[in-house]
Order: C-alpha cells, then sequence, then structure tokens
C-alpha cells in the first residue's frame, strides 16, 4: 500500500489548463510568424531600396557609354571630357568607381580592380544595362554595366562598369524595416492582450456552469440546461445528465432497498416482542411458555437469515473489487456445497445428487472468487430443497450438474429439482431483492436469487429459469448457469 502511494505521488500527472493550453497554441504561432515575416521584409526592404540608386546607376553607365566612340583606326576610344567626378555624380555617402575595357579586354579607363561581369553571362543587345551584386577591396558594391557593339564586323564588345557601395541603400533598407517593425512592437503585445480577453471571454460560459452545478443543493439531481452552454460543452452537459438520471435511479433503488430490508427485519422482531409479551402475562401455562419460546426461536433465527443473506448480498455486490481472482473447479465446489446440504436434504427425505464432468475436467474451472461461487450454488441447492416436497408417494429429487461443451468449452451448472417449478411470469420477478411467491410456507428473507444473479454477473454467467419438463405437474425447476468461455 505504502509503494503504491509513492507511486501515485511520483506519477502524478500535470493537470492541464484548458486556458493554458488554448494560449500556448495561438501564442507560439505568432511568435513563431514575427521572426519569419521580419526576414520577409528584410528581403523586400532590400529590393525596394535598390530601385531608386539602380536608376541614378543605370544613368551613369549610359552617359559613360556615351564617350566610348570608334577611333579613326578603327581602335575603340575613350575619353572623359568633364571631370569623372561630375559625370558619376558622386556624393558623400557613398563611394562610385567606373570602369572602360576595351574589345581585347584591355583597361581603357578607371579603375583596375574592377571585377569582370560573369564570364559566362548573356551579354544582351549593345547599350542594354545589367545589373549585378559583387564586391571590390572588401567592399559589397552594386554595378551596373554594359557592352558595347561600334561595329558591324563581329569584334567582341567594349565594356563599361560603373559600382557603387552600398552604404545609401543600407540606411533606406533599415529605415524600411525599422517603418515596419516598430509598429508591430507596439501591435504585439496588444494582440497577446486581445486573445487574452478573447479566451477570459470565450471560456466564461464553463465557470458560469460550474457556478451554477456548485450551487446546487445536495439532493438536486435535476439535469443540467444543456441549452444554456456553448455547443462544444453541450455533448458533456449531455452526459452528465444521463451519469445524474443514472445516480437518480440507483438512489431510488438503493431507497427501497433498505426500506425493504428494514421491513423484512421489522417482521421477526415485532414477532419477538410479541411472543416476550404473550410469555410474560401472568397465569400463562408452561404450555404456552414453551409456544412462545419456539416462536421466538423462530423469529430470530429468521432475522439472523435475513441478516445472513443481506451481508452476503453486500459481500457479494463487494466481491468483484476486492477479492483476488483464483481458478475453481466447479465439479469440486459443488460437491462441496452438496456435502454441506446432505444432512438436511436426508432430514427431509430428498435425493440430492450430482450428474456431469469430472473434477480436473478442462472446461469446468472458473476464474473467480470459490467463497461467492460456493455461495451461489448453495443458494440455489438450499431452493430447490426449501420448495420442493417430498412425500412417500413423490420423492423429492434434487440434482446438481456441471456440464462442458467439447466443442467450445462453455461451462454450463444446472440445479434442477422435481417441486413446482417458477411459472413464466414470476422469473424475471424472483431476481428482485424481497421477492417472495406466495403460498410456499416457507421462511426467506428473498434475497437467495438476487445474490445468485449478482455473483453470475461477477463471474461473466448468465442465470435462467425453466422447467425441468413440461409434461405433467408438478413441472419442477431448473435453474442454468451459463459461464462465458474465456
Ligand atoms: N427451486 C425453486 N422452486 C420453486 N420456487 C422457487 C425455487 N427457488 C426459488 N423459488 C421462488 O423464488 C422466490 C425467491 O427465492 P429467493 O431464494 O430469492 O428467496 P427466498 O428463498 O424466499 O429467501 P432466502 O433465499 O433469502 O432465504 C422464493 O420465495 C420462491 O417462491
Ligand atoms: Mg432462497
Amino acid at each position: 500500500m505504502k509503494s503504491q502511494g509513492w507511486n501515485v505521488r511520483i506519477f502524478k500527472r500535470e493537470q492541464r489548463s484548458l486556458f493554458g493550453e488554448i494560449l500556448d497554441w495561438m501564442l507560439t504561432p505568432l511568435l513563431l510568424l514575427w521572426p519569419i515575416s521580419l526576414a520577409l521584409t528584410w528581403l523586400v526592404a532590400q529590393g525596394l531600396a535598390n530601385k531608386p540608386f539602380d536608376r541614378a546607376l543605370v544613368y551613369n553607365v549610359q552617359a559613360l557609354a556615351q564617350q566610348v566612340r570608334l577611333g579613326p583606326d578603327k581602335k575603340i576610344d575613350f575619353s572623359l571630357p568633364q571631370p569623372a567626378s561630375e559625370l558619376l555624380r558622386a556624393d558623400e555617402t557613398d563611394l562610385v568607381y567606373y570602369q572602360v575595357r576595351g574589345a581585347a579586354g584591355e583597361h581603357l579607363s578607371g579603375e583596375r580592380d574592377l571585377p569582370a561581369p560573369p564570364a559566362d553571362q548573356d551579354k544582351g543587345s549593345s547599350y542594354e544595362v545589367h545589373i549585378r551584386d559583387d564586391e571590390m577591396r572588401g567592399l559589397e558594391v552594386r554595378v551596373a554595366y554594359t557592352w558595347i557593339r561600334l561595329d558591324a564586323k563581329n569584334q567582341p564588345p567594349a565594356l563599361v562598369q560603373v559600382a557603387e557601395t552600398r552604404e545609401k541603400r543600407s540606411v533606406l533598407a533599415a529605415e524600411i524595416i525599422k517603418g515596419v517593425m516598430l509598429p508591430q512592437f507596439a501591435l504585439l503585445p496588444l494582440a497577446v492582450l486581445l486573445v487574452w480577453l478573447a479566451l477570459v471571454r470565450g471560456i466564461k460560459p464553463l465557470s458560469e456552469l460550474e457556478e451554477r452545478i456548485r450551487e446546487r443543493k445536495p439532493d438536486d439531481l435535476s439535469p443540467l440546461d444543456d441549452k444554456a452552454v456553448p455547443m462544444e460543452v453541450a455533448p458533456l452537459v449531455v452526459s452528465v445528465n444521463e451519469l445524474l438520471e443514472r445516480l437518480k435511479d440507483s438512489i431510488v433503488t438503493q431507497k427501497r432497498f433498505l426500506a425493504d430490508a428494514a421491513h423484512q427485519l421489522k417482521t421477526p422482531l415485532a414477532g419477538l416482542r410479541m411472543q416476550a409479551d404473550l410469555a410474560q402475562r401472568s397465569g400463562s401455562s408452561e404450555e404456552d411458555l414453551k409456544k412462545s419460546l419456539q416462536q421466538i426461536g423462530r423469529a430470530s433465527v429468521q432475522a439472523t437469515h435475513t441478516v445472513n443473506q443481506l451481508l452476503s448480498l453486500a459481500r457479494a455486490e463487494g466481491g468483484g473489487t476486492h477479492v483476488a481472482q483464483q481458478s475453481c473447479d466447479m465439479v469440486l465446489l459443488s460437491s462441496e456445497v452438496l456435502q454441506d446440504c446432505l444432512p438436511r436434504a436426508m432430514d427431509k427425505g430428498l435425493d440430492l445428487g450430482y450428474e456431469g464432468v469430472d473434477s480436473g475436467t478442462l472446461g469446468a474451472q472458473v476464474q473467480g472468487n470459490a467463497t461467492l461461487l460456493k455461495e451461489m450454488l448453495r443458494n440455489l441447492v438450499e431452493n430447490a430443497m426449501l420448495y420442493t416436497p417430498s412425500t412417500s408417494e413423490r420423492q423429492g429429487v434434487i440434482t446438481v450438474r456441471v456440464l462442458v461443451d467439447p466443442y467450445s468449452r462453455a461451462l454450463v451448472m444446472q440445479v434442477e429439482d422435481n417441486g413446482p417449478g417458477i411459472p413464466l411470469p414470476e422469473r424475471d420477478l424472483v431476481f428482485q431483492p424481497f421477492y417472495r411467491a406466495l403460498g410456499t410456507n416457507v421462511d426467506g428473507s428473498g434475497l437467495g436469487l438476487p445474490i445468485v444473479k449478482e455473483i453470475a454477473q461477477q463471474h461473466g454467467a448468465t442465470v435462467s429459469i425453466d422447467y425441468a419438463h413440461h409434461g405433467p405437474t408438478p413441472h419442477g425447476a431448473c435453474f442454468t448457469l451459463r459461464f462465458a468461455t474465456s
């Protein structure tokens, strides 16, 4: 027990909060999306920042390209009339470089170390301007370049390139990112707050439901209103209502049972008191006293029997959960019960016997509780003994059978007698607590068969009642227990 307690403590599952769960599932994606949107914004901002400055760069290349001419010797010639800085619209933030190469790739003007465009690039038509990102003197640069074909004779084209460092562009991109991101910094906490508020509002009907249940009186088992809760919670309320309904039924049954049990005990106790009063009366003869004492004895036996049967039923109802299961040989159990009952059967002149398979036969075993199974059999055999008359003309015969189906290994037990039998309309009623058929003149509490049914159910068996035969009366009773095959 102690170690179980430890287990419970160590492996106790954390109780999860619905509120926390929804909040987690909404906020985590939201927070994950944010860096993604940051990266996307950065990419877009780069593109945007390039656009206006690229246009200026293209203009510069075009202006320089105008200065490339074909000399009188049919050689490519380049001369810059104005100062380069003027033409190249240099500014104070970025450095601008240019380069002009001749048809053979020879350097004609500008920076020598400006990298050449990728060799495999399609040169396009003359004066068509291309743009690329590159590196020069350890700095990132944006380069605009064009190839110029001045004569028709397949001479390789001249190349004009203008490069500009990226400072202005970076500043503009950073500005754009800042402009987009700053409002987001303010919006994100606001979004979290709104989600929080929406959740509080969404979960409110649950708190209201809890409040309504809490406010109920302890004996109020009326159904909860499933229209007053959101659609998603309605199935939960419906199942709680079904549970309440079952609880109500079970409470009614228990109350009825208690009233019946009290009544059942009251009768012999009242008899006891009456007989004691009678015996105490002055002038009662010795004969009367003896009679009263006999009645007192009978009433106390009856009260004790009822109490014992009540205890037995309580044991049977708790048996399924509390008592360990073991393999019980039904043939052995039957013979034990028959042996216990034999003296009383002989007193009454009854023939009590057994038919069926031998002990140890495969399939004659039931997983269960031997004490309860014996209790079940004892009740059936005792009933047969009580309700079967035995006279000199017609001896009462009671047979207990244990049969095993050779194919399915299903186990069937029968207790059969040649008494009056139980007519069809009574066969369900006799399993109800305290129900007793009239006219038997036998003392009893009406709990024997409910005990049988309870124990049978706990061992996966069904009980049915039949006539022993359909010939001339008496028909005899035959109780059949069918165990489910495992
Ligand atoms: N073998 C039987 N033959 C005819 N009637 C029977 C037989 N077994 C049970 N009955 C009828 O079923 C009723 C219910 O039986 P049950 O065993 O539940 O109660 P009881 O025998 O009256 O009381 P208890 O068994 O608690 O002492 C009995 O009153 C009896 O009328
Ligand atoms: Mg009985």
